[in-house]
Order: structure tokens, then sequence, then C-alpha cells
């Protein structure tokens, strides 16, 4: 019985409820409530058998195709590893187990409904994120419910629709655009270093660096993507929390499995809430779209954005092109461009896929100096250097090459605290993997990024933060799937040059300007979207003089 087979009867029954609801508003005053509500029982309860006959027999058909993974031990053959996958300390902590027993891949079945292998080792991976993009598909299972929000963009998109997409807008994340955003790197860093100062000077220095840290990147992105100064790191924004409302609405129906079905979670308040918080990012970005495309249409060319980091005579010479002005202007061979809608789904990925990840990445980074002082000294001793004799302390884009200590303390990071812990695909042909292995076509492919970057057998003492591994010379002989922060492949991560300039500038002023020591607030892991930590990430700060040369 196939996916698509089982899709069909979701939507019939989805279609079906609406329906009945409809009609029994409407035949109510006319017929008996009770014999409307005995039919409507009966057809849901017909359908949902079909489905269920559909998903047992699915379910046995990936139990013996997949009969070549080792299957870890289940509660009982129905359930499988249901309630098994936790977003918590814990489930990482399982995750960790599962890597030290099985060291590269494993079966895992979420009741009848969902069967996935689970793979954590540099060979098995390998084969599947270079696999061609014709071949690859994003499953729904963990993508379908970003879809209302990042409609059909550059992640959710498949096929020769993805194809034409990555071509269209790869050029804007060329190194030639990107090293016009370090400026404005610099500028969010300052506007988040002069808050901590203050507080700091009120006696208020310990901090959850997430907090902080999400608004100054998000800060950034909202300029280099819209050319737009929200004041969001001073003051709240309705766009600001709109965002961060539908990254929590997320998790939550994925922690629900009723929630799982269209027809119920549209009813509840939750997804109440998702259409109030996407019609808020919606309408912003469509507003800002259509107003750069009179702009375009009325003067021949973008009205590049006035870079507002610097004094009033600056801002009129220079003129930098942000996102959309680059989205805007994109055209494929045959000369066509991307329509409105595109660019409004790209932008909202940009903001998705951008903000979270990169505070993720600098939060850990700063988390792990704060514990080992001996390097964050020698990362601190690195800047100053660089920085030594200079009129102003901003950074620029040929500095970034010039701190290679902190770039491996910054790797070394994203190896122990991945902000994205996997990423899952689904195959519309069998995959062979290593020791005569295959993945049968349609079968959900769980990459674990966390599981291969604590692999005991690429990375020694996986739980020890050690950025001497990404010293060039250790480095010599590593599998190029051992690190895979940004994923892979033809679909690996468009933005993640963009995220490592930012991640260099941020950490970097940061650590001249601030000591950094842990906030005495014990620390569990919490794998959502991205690694964050329970309850925050708590550092305690010290202001630093500026270094006399
Ligand atoms: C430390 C920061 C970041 C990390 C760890 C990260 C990680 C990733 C990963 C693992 C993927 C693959 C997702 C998948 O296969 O489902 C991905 C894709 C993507 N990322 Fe990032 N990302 C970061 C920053 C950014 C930034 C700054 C942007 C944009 C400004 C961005 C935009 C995207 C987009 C559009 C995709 C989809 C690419 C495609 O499918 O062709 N990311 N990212």
């Amino acid at each position: 019985m196939t996916e698509s087979r089982m899709a069909v009867i979701d939507a019939v029954l989805d279609r079906l409820l609406d329906e009945l609801l409809g009609l029994g508003r409407l035949l109510s005053p006319l017929c008996s409530l009770s014999v409307l509500l005995q039919l409507s029982a009966l057809v849901v309860l017909l359908l949902l058998s079909l489905r269920v006959v559909c998903l047992l027999w699915s379910h046995a058909q990936f139990t013996r195709r997949l009969r070549c993974f080792s299957k870890p031990p289940t509660q009982n053959w129905l359930m499988g590893h249901l309630g098994e996958m936790r977003s918590t300390e814990e489930g990482l902590q399982a995750v960790d187990q599962l890597v030290r027993t099985y060291s590269h891949s494993c079966s895992w079945f979420l009741g009848p409904f969902y069967s996935l292998v689970r793979l954590f080792h540099p060979d098995y991976i390998k084969p599947l994120l270079l696999a061609p993009a014709s071949i690859t598909v994003k499953d729904e299972l963990f993508y379908g419910f970003l879809r209302p929000w990042l409609g059909q963009s550059l992640l959710l998109s498949n096929g020769e629709d993805w194809s034409r997409r990555r071509r269209l807008l790869t050029p804007a994340f060329h190194f030639d655009i990107l090293k016009n955003y370090v400026k404005i790197f610099n500028h969010s860093s300052d506007i988040m270093h002069s808050k901590w100062r203050r507080l700091v000077a009120e006696g208020e220095s310990c901090q959850d660096m997430f907090s902080h840290i999400s608004l100054m990147t998000l800060d950034s992105l909202l300029r280099c993507t819209f050319s737009y100064n929200s004041n969001c790191q001073e003051s709240s924004s309705e766009y600001i929390a709109a965002i961060f409302e539908l990254s929590t609405l997320v998790i939550e129906r994925r922690g629900r499995i009723l929630h799982h079905w269209d027809c119920l979670y549209w009813r509840s308040p939750e997804g109440q809430r998702f259409k109030q918080a996407c019609s808020v990012v919606h309408g912003f970005t469509r507003t800002v779209v259509q107003e750069r495309r009179a702009q375009l249409l009325h003067r021949g060319e973008p009205e590049s954005h006035t870079d507002t980091t610097g004094g009033e005579e600056e801002k009129k010479k220079k003129r930098v092109a942000d996102f959309i002005d680059l989205l805007l202007l994109s055209k494929d061979e045959d000369g066509h461009g991307l329509t409105d809608e595109e660019i409004k789904a790209e932008a909202d990925t940009f903001m998705f896929g951008g903000h979270d990840t990169t505070a993720s990445g600098i939060s850990w980074v700063l988390y792990n100096l704060s514990q080992h002082q001996d390097y964050q000294d020698r990362c601190r001793a690195e800047v100053n250097d660089l920085l030594q004799d200079r009129k102003t302390e901003d950074l620029d884009w040929e500095d970034l090459s010039s701190l290679p200590f902190t770039t491996m303390c910054i790797k070394e990071s994203l190896r122990l605290h991945s902000p994205v812990s996997a990423v899952t695909r689904q195959y519309t042909k069998d995959m062979a993997v290593p020791g005569g292995r295959v993945i049968p076509q349609g079968s959900i492919c769980l990459v674990s990024i966390y599981g291969t970057h604590h692999n005991p057998e690429i990375w020694p003492d996986p739980d020890v933060y050690n950025p001497m591994r990404f010293d060039p010379e250790n480095s010599k002989g590593r599998s190029s799937h051992a690190f895979i922060p940004f994923s892979s492949g033809p679909r690996n991560c468009i933005g993640q040059k963009f995220a490592m300039a930012e991640l260099r500038v941020v950490v970097a002023l940061t650590l001249r300007r601030f000591r950094l020591t842990p906030g005495g607030v014990e620390v569990r892991r919490l794998p959502h979207l991205v690694l964050r930590a329970e309850g925050g990430l708590w550092l305690t700060l010290e202001t630093l003089e500026a270094p006399q040369d």
C-alpha cells in the first residue's frame, strides 16, 4: 500500500469531515441531529478502518524490507519505538547509547505509522546526502508542518522546482555579496554589547545568551534581507513575536500526534494562533516585496537600501543590495525571474533558517569557551592582535581568515553542539549503503548530525570540547562527512558562508569586550528546531577595557 494512496485517504477524510461539519450546520434545523451524527460517525469509522488497514500493510512491508538493519528492542511489535524519541537531554543521551551500540545505523518504528532508518556514520550518510536532488524528497513528517509558514520555498521544494530555485538563489550568497553584510554583523553586535555593558553596570551580569543573541541575529537578518531597521534588540515588535510564536508552535505540533491531522489542528486554539502569526509574518514580507517591485518598475533598478550603520555622510555614499533586491533581479537561463509569492517564501525561509540556527551556534560557542578559559584567552589574544593599531573595532570580511584559532573553536562547538541535530530524507528509489544493506524506496532516512558528531568511532572522547581536532594537521584523513553541521551535498545549507561570517564577527567582538564564565545554572540541552538549553543558557559577563596598544 503506497504512501500516495494513504495521502488520498487522508485527504478524503479531511474533506469529508469538513463537508459533514458544514452539512450539519446547514441541515440541523431540518433533520434530527442524532441521525446526522450517526451517519457521520459511520462514514468516518469506515474511512478510518481503511486507513488503519493501509497503515498496517505498509508497516508489514517496511518491517520486512528493513530487516537488514539492526532493530533496537521495542516495547511491543505494534507500537515499536513510539515515545522513545524524546526532545530532551535524556533523549540525546539515548542517541549516544544507540550510537555506541549500533555504530552506524539502525531501524526505528514509530508505531504502525512510520518507519525510519537512523544513520550516524559518515560512510552511511555520505551516499544519501550526495544523492542527486532529482531522487531526493523532503518528507512531510518532519517538514510538512513548516509548509503553511514557509510555502513552497527552497527548504521544502523538491525536484526540478528546487533546482530552479537553487540556481536563482545561489548568486545571492556569493562572497562578493556577503562581504557587504559584515558591517551589519558588526553593527548588530555593537548594539547587543552596549546593552550588556548597561546590564553589567546595573549589577545584572548573569544573562541568558539565547534570548539576547536570537534578537541580535534577527536584527542582522532583517537588515540583510529587507534593509529593515526593526530596533528589535531594544523594543518589542509584532513581527519578531510572530516568528518566535511560529517556531514554538511547530515543535508543539510535532509532539501531539492528533495535531498531525490538519483537520483537527486548524480547529484547535494552537492552529488558530499559528494562522494569526503566519498572517503577521506573511503580511510584513508581502508588503516589502510589493513595494520593492513597484520601485523596480518605476526606477528601472532596485532601490538599494541605505546602509544605516554609518553617519549621515556615509549613508549617502554607501548603498548595499539586500536579499530582496537580489531575488527581484535574479533571472534563469530563459530570462524568467521569481514571482512575488516565490520571493516572499524565500525571504520567510531565510528568516526561519537563518536566525535561530546562527543564534544557537553563537550561544554554544560562548558556552564552551566559558567552560575553557584557556581557549577563551587564546581566542581573545588572537582578536586583540588582529585589531591592534586600528582606529575602529570593526572587523572586515578580509579579517575573518585571520582568526584561525577562533574558527577552530567555532567548528568544535558546531560539532559538539550542532544547532540542527538531524535532517530527514526520502528517496524515489532504493538506496544502497555499506554492508550490502538497502534502504527501500520511500523509507524515511534520519541522518543524525548529532549522532555522527558524537560517534566515538570517528571522534575519540566525543563529549570533550577540544578545538585542536580542527587543526589542519589533525583533520588529515578524516571523512568528508564526519563534520556536517550544515548538511552536505546538493541540499546543503545555502547560508553557511553567511552564518560562519556572522559567527566569527560576533564571537571575536564578544571575546574582545567581555570575559565569560559559567552562569552557575545547570545546563540541560533541549533539541528543538535548533539545539537550545532548558530555561536558557546563562553565562556571567565581565566587561573588559579595550586593550591599550
Ligand atoms: C549556524 C547556522 C546554520 C546552520 C547550522 C544551518 C544548517 C542547515 C542545515 C543542516 C540545512 C539542511 C536542512 C535539510 O536538509 O533539511 C540547511 C539548509 C538551509 N539553510 Fe541553513 N543553517 C544555518 C544558517 C543559515 C542561514 C544564515 C541561512 C540564510 C540566510 C540559511 C538558509 C538555509 C536554506 C534556505 C536551506 C535550504 C537549502 C536547500 O534545501 O537547498 N541557513 N541549513
